[in-house]
């Protein structure tokens, strides 16, 4: 069945971009990745989907996360799309479009990444892609999807907070509680120690060096009460 799950490895596709022809793991390199899709150039949903991703794109960056995107008509076409997309910015004077867009003219990706919207249709009868957002580590695995049909636009708010999610639990054994965010207080800033059975268990993040200086203390504790025990 073609699509990918969680843990994959993204296939390291060759594509025609706007950039130029290239090889999925290459444009990756040693980043953290983002494949987002949309249904068509130049419709309305999808240019303000792009013009917020243009916009944000100093946070991916931040978060050192390479941003590409895919829709289904030529590279001539996004290359007038990206102007479009730039000017709904109100930026087409001084920047380019900071992220390439994949040509998928003949749809071959969007068959094997599971792309395709059943429900939306273009004037042949071809299911256009649907706006799929697919995030990837810097193992090249998949760490997250989200599928939204064509007909509904995404919040890139969202996804950047889901990100941050993803890198904080990529290096942390915690997980994130409903509505977090980082750096926002939320519950107390408490994060949901993962791995317990039946019970759960609030855990406030805390450094490796602190974790070390509990441990040690708890140990010299038992000790210092197990002489006292004997003493007796
Ligand atoms: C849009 O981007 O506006 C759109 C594309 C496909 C279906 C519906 C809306």
């Amino acid at each position: 069945m073609p699509g990918i799950l969680l843990g994959d490895v993204l296939p390291n596709f060759e594509a025609e971009t706007t950039i130029g022809k290239i090889k999925f793991h290459e444009f990756l390199g040693n980043s953290w990745g983002i494949l987002f899709s949309h249904p068509r150039d130049f419709t309305p949903v999808c240019t303000t989907e792009l013009a917020r991703a243009a916009k944000l794109h100093e946070e991916f960056k931040k978060r050192d996360v390479k941003m590409i995107a895919l829709s289904i008509d030529s590279v001539e076409d996004h290359r007038k799309w990206s102007e479009d997309i730039m000017s709904f910015n109100q930026d087409k004077a001084c920047c380019a479009m900071p992220f390439p867009i994949i040509a998928d003219d003949k749809r071959e990706l969007s068959v094997l990444l599971g792309m395709l919207d059943p429900d939306e249709r273009d004037k042949d009868g071809m299911p256009l892609t649907a706006r799929c957002v697919f995030v990837v580590g810097p193992d090249k695995r998949l760490k997250l999807s989200i599928l939204y049909p064509a007909t509904t636009g995404r919040n890139f708010d969202e996804i950047l907070r889901v990100i941050d999610s993803l890198q904080l639990t990529a290096t942390k054994k915690v997980a994130t509680p409903v509505d977090w965010k980082l750096n926002v207080s939320c519950k107390g800033r408490e994060k949901w120690k993962r791995g317990l059975t039946g019970i759960t268990q609030r855990w406030t993040v805390q450094t490796q060096q602190e974790r070390d200086r509990k441990s040690r203390r708890g140990k010299r504790e038992r000790e210092e009460k197990k002489m006292g025990q004997r003493r007796r």
